[in-house]
């Protein structure tokens, strides 16, 4: 959506610099005071063009400026340029927007008629749905809907690593320890365990490794045995991540896991081929990356086995061809980030001019102060069930302290205790790494989930109670103008900016921030005056500002991929 305040400036700009306005707008900062302003230009960007000192530049510019309708007041300060809003168009223009559009409010159509696909999620099959795939499917399903909410269209992919040598090791050490059959009721738990078993004793006689290397062919060739374990491991795994992704509420639009391009890949390999990208190297064909620093991208194994960087590749010939995206994001584990780049340069090579349309889209680890918990610890291994199911614990108890006689207290627990891991996912720039410590992560009053939702359901319980149709009509918004109710009608204004900042910069934190500062602000709003009292009109207009906040919250929420219940 575009903010007009925003518009204008860079209008302004514009014209008295001949900067595009979309350039301007890019440079606008929220200065780190609201003594200062409400917007600020910083003038180096222009000192260039314009060759002239910075703070002169802010000097001219703002006597160039008109004042008098949404802009109040320009202030050259240092190199800034500071722009005051006017307060009373600002409260009309972001509250009726609000009130006129509801939960539409901050979603934009820039993205109408194009595609992002966003490969996230991907847990390996066999193995547990651990932690570490938390941050991929959080930060993913939530970059989904902010995508969505820009009108993209959005294809959420689950790349399940569900294809490689890992199963033939399966394979094999069924058939050493199993008993009977391999059936699909097998749990991970089961499958993790034979894992490591014959990893252990791969250690001990490395022969295994050959046979293991015979199954993995076999797998390839399309053997019928090898296959039908395969399946079965497949189908128990799913069985098991089905039951996360229902917990998070998490969906795909496609689950098109590293097996499906296994008929996908000679093609890919024949391209390579023909354009002459190929080098044999001790055996295995590989592509030479050594100009760009960076170690060969192996196309084939010596005993010809493809691998997870051949598949890559495959998936995105096949992503291109059928989506004909504006972009592909890969949410994945910075660990990875060596591969996206051999993988990138590698279509760069195979002159695919669609490159710069892929992006790794990266984060750092999590971890558990404590270790995770005993609760949570299977082996060496955190599942993320188990983490899900400790939150709701959790939160559980602090509901029975806080408010014992809340109705559907069962449901409003999984809500807030699923809730808030997501949002301490989330709330951290995603490069960062994160140590989640149990008491933070439930604290209902610092910056956290369960923070944000009972803000939220404390203003629903206000609205409940107000008697009038909402949302008001016939408001007065001249009655908001205390600094308190300013400060949030400011903060409002700000949504469709952070959910626009949150895309480009793929940082599901904009929302966040902006969630908890709307929290602050709105509190303090709400410490300061009596929302409901006998002047039906002074009602009427703070009812119409708590409605907003509410209304906004509530689509925060959403776009994080978390549930807003209305009481708590
Ligand atoms: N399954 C992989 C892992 O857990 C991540 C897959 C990421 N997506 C991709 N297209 N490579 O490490």
């Amino acid at each position: 959506m575009i903010n007009p305040f925003v518009e204008e400036i860079a209008l302004q700009v514009s014209h008295a610099t001949n900067m595009p306005a979309d350039e301007v707008r890019a440079l606008l900062e929220t200065p780190p005071r609201p003594e200062m302003g409400d917007r600020a230009l910083p003038c180096f960007a222009l000192a260039k063009t314009l060759r002239k000192a910075p703070h002169l530049i802010a000097r001219e510019l703002a006597a160039q400026m008109a004042t008098g309708g949404r802009i109040s007041e320009v202030r050259p300060t240092g190199p800034y340029l500071n722009f005051f809003l006017s307060k009373t168009h600002l409260i009309a223009e972001t509250l009726w927007a609000i009130l006129d559009q509801g939960a539409e409010y901050g979603r934009g159509d820039e993205g109408v008629g194009k595609t992002v696909v966003i490969d996230f999620s991907h847990p390996n099959i066999a193995k547990p749905f651990g932690i570490h795939h938390l941050r991929s499917t959080v930060i993913g399903n939530a970059l989904r809907n902010i995508y969505r909410a820009l009108g993209y269209k959005v294809v959420g992919v689950n790349h399940l690593g569900d294809w490689g040598a890992q199963f033939a090791k399966l394979i094999l050490a069924w058939n050493y320890w199993g008993e009977g059959e391999l059936t699909a009721d097998i749990t991970i738990q089961k499958l993790l365990e034979l894992y490591v078993r014959i990893h252990e004793e791969i250690e001990d006689k490395p022969e295994l490794e050959r046979e293991a290397r015979a199954w993995f062919r076999r797998l390839e060739a399309g053997d019928e045995e090898a296959v039908r374990m395969w399946r079965v491991c497949v189908e128990a795994s799913f069985k098991e991540f089905d039951r996360v992704y229902k917990m998070l509420d998490i969906g795909f639009e496609s689950i098109a896991g590293e097996s499906f391009y296994q008929d996908k890949m000679p093609a890919v390999l024949a391209q390579l081929r023909e354009q002459g990208l190929l080098t044999q190297s001790e055996g295995a064909s590989i592509v030479d990356l050594e100009a760009w620093d960076m170690p060969p991208f192996i196309a084939l194994r010596s005993d010809d086995a493809t691998l997870y960087g051949t598949r890559d590749l495959a998936a995105l010939m096949y992503r291109w061809k059928t989506y004909r995206f504006e972009k592909l994001l890969y949410v994945v584990d910075v660990a990875q980030s060596l591969h996206f780049r051999q993988l990138f340069q590698v279509l760069e090579l195979m002159k695919c001019d669609w490159r710069e349309k892929c992006v790794h889209v990266q984060f750092g680890r999590l971890r558990f102060k404590d270790g995770g918990g005993a609760s949570t610890r299977r082996g060496n291994v955190i599942f993320l069930e188990d983490v899900l199911h400790r939150a709701i614990e959790l939160t559980r108890q602090i509901m029975a302290d806080k408010n014992p006689d809340l109705p559907n207290r069962e449901q409003i627990a999984r809500d807030v205790g699923i809730g808030a891991i997501i949002f301490a996912d989330l709330d951290s720039k995603r490069v960062r790494d994160i140590a989640f410590d149990w008491d933070e992560v439930l604290n209902f009053n610092g910056e956290t989930g369960p923070y944000v939702q009972y803000t939220h359901a404390r203003y629903c319980s206000v609205l409940r109670r107000y008697a009038g149709p909402l949302p008001p009509r016939d408001v007065n918004f001249e009655l908001l103008n205390e600094t308190e109710a300013v400060e949030v009608v400011k903060c409002l204004a700000r949504f469709p900016d952070q959910i626009q900042k949150a895309a480009d910069e793929y940082e599901p934190a904009a929302i966040t921030a902006l969630m908890v500062e709307l929290c602050v602000v709105a509190n303090r709003f709400y410490n300061a005056h009596q929302v409901l009292s006998g002047r039906a009109d002074l009602t009427a207009a703070r009812v119409a500002l708590v409605y907003a906040i509410k209304t906004v919250l509530a689509s925060g929420l959403a776009l994080l991929g978390m549930k807003a219940p209305e009481q708590m």
